[in-house]
């Protein structure tokens, strides 16, 4: 009897242990993204971890993976969904899938600064379209920036007639192909990883990018030239599943969302400073040519893509169309 008693305490106890450990153990929030930790994006999921590791010590850690190391372009969003993983930040352009509304941001020449884009963003038309993947199971967090994209080449390209025929990988976006159709060239979706092999191969021709990704992932050293085009935008959407980030604890996600809204604040700040640094640095390693278009040379491109708009101004909303071009005001 008595050994039966010992048996039974002793099982007790190591239930109450084992679930008073499980209670105490923190929640684990996996952070994944596809570029380098030294540009826009790997900075604030950095700050993000480091500031959560500071005000919610013990109760939530923070685990980012950068470089597409846990999850690429092409699983990343069902890995969210699936709660492999609870925090991703894809490019707009990445969204199509989910809903046809962030794609105004790919729509070429639409913003004339990050002035003008940031605008939009906190304005009612911007903001709305963070909550319009709600159906889908995805929650918006913020909106953050990388910047304006230039197009890379191994040939010289001026004129749009120059990137005729020319193979350009692109994110898996319909309006970005269209943009590329646009002056006659082949858009070849591809996912981020891949890119730096398909132009050192020669398996494609260019791409479209920002100074931070064309430097950290050396794009340039395999790129002969560098349109300074600045002909669309490449921001970012902090995203989470609706079911992962309302099932964390109300006092908890208040915390966090306190944490994303400071490390985005430092993301954005960085990104400014990066499109100018990173530039000098490909200028200064002369890898890669310059070209700076004329005002007419860049006027032949807006020519001939803007007719883009109008083929995406109802998936994206006339309303959301005319706000980002009043934005620019
Ligand atoms: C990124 O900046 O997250 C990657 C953008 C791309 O796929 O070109």
């Amino acid at each position: 009897m008595l050994k039966l008693k010992a048996i039974l305490a002793f099982v007790v106890t190591a239930v109450f242990l084992c679930a008073a450990s499980a209670i105490a153990a923190p929640i684990v929030i996996k952070f994944s993204h596809v570029v380098a930790e030294d540009t826009p994006k790997g900075i604030m999921a950095n700050k993000f971890r480091d500031l959560v590791a500071e005000r919610l010590a013990g109760k939530v850690v923070v685990e980012v993976y950068p470089n597409s190391q846990l999850f690429g372009d092409t699983n990343e969003m069902e890995a969210l969904l699936l709660g492999d993983v609870h925090l991703i930040a894809p490019a707009l352009a990445k969204f199509q899938k989910y809903t046809p509304l962030l794609q105004i941001y790919d729509l070429p020449f639409l913003f004339k600064d990050m002035a003008a884009v940031d605008k939009f963003q906190q304005g009612p038309h911007g903001q709305a379209m963070i909550h319009s993947m709600k159906d889908k199971g995805i929650i918006g967090l913020g909106y953050l920036h990388n910047g304006f994209k230039v197009l890379s080449a191994s040939d010289p390209i001026r004129l749009p007639s120059d990137a005729k025929n020319k193979k350009f990988r692109i994110m898996t976006s319909d309006v970005l192909a269209a943009q590329f159709e646009a002056v006659g060239a082949m858009p070849i979706k591809k996912p981020f990883s891949e890119v730096f092999t398909l132009l050192q191969t020669k398996a494609i021709d260019g791409a479209e990018n920002p100074w931070s990704n064309l430097y950290s992932q050396k794009f340039y050293e395999v790129q002969s030239y560098i349109t300074e085009s600045n002909h669309g935008v490449l921001d970012y959407l902090v995203v989470s599943s609706s079911e992962f980030w309302e099932g964390l604890p109300a006092d908890i996600r208040t915390v966090l969302e306190g944490c994303l809204k400071e490390s985005i604040a430092l993301g954005n700040k960085v990104s400014a400073q990066k499109d100018l640094e990173d530039k000098q640095k490909i200028i200064d390693s002369k890898r890669s040519q310059l070209i700076t278009l004329t005002p007419e040379e860049r006027q032949a491109w807006v020519e001939a893509m803007k007719p883009v708009w109008k083929k995406f101004e109802e998936a994206v909303g006339k309303e959301n169309l005319a706000a980002a071009i009043a934005a620019n005001n």
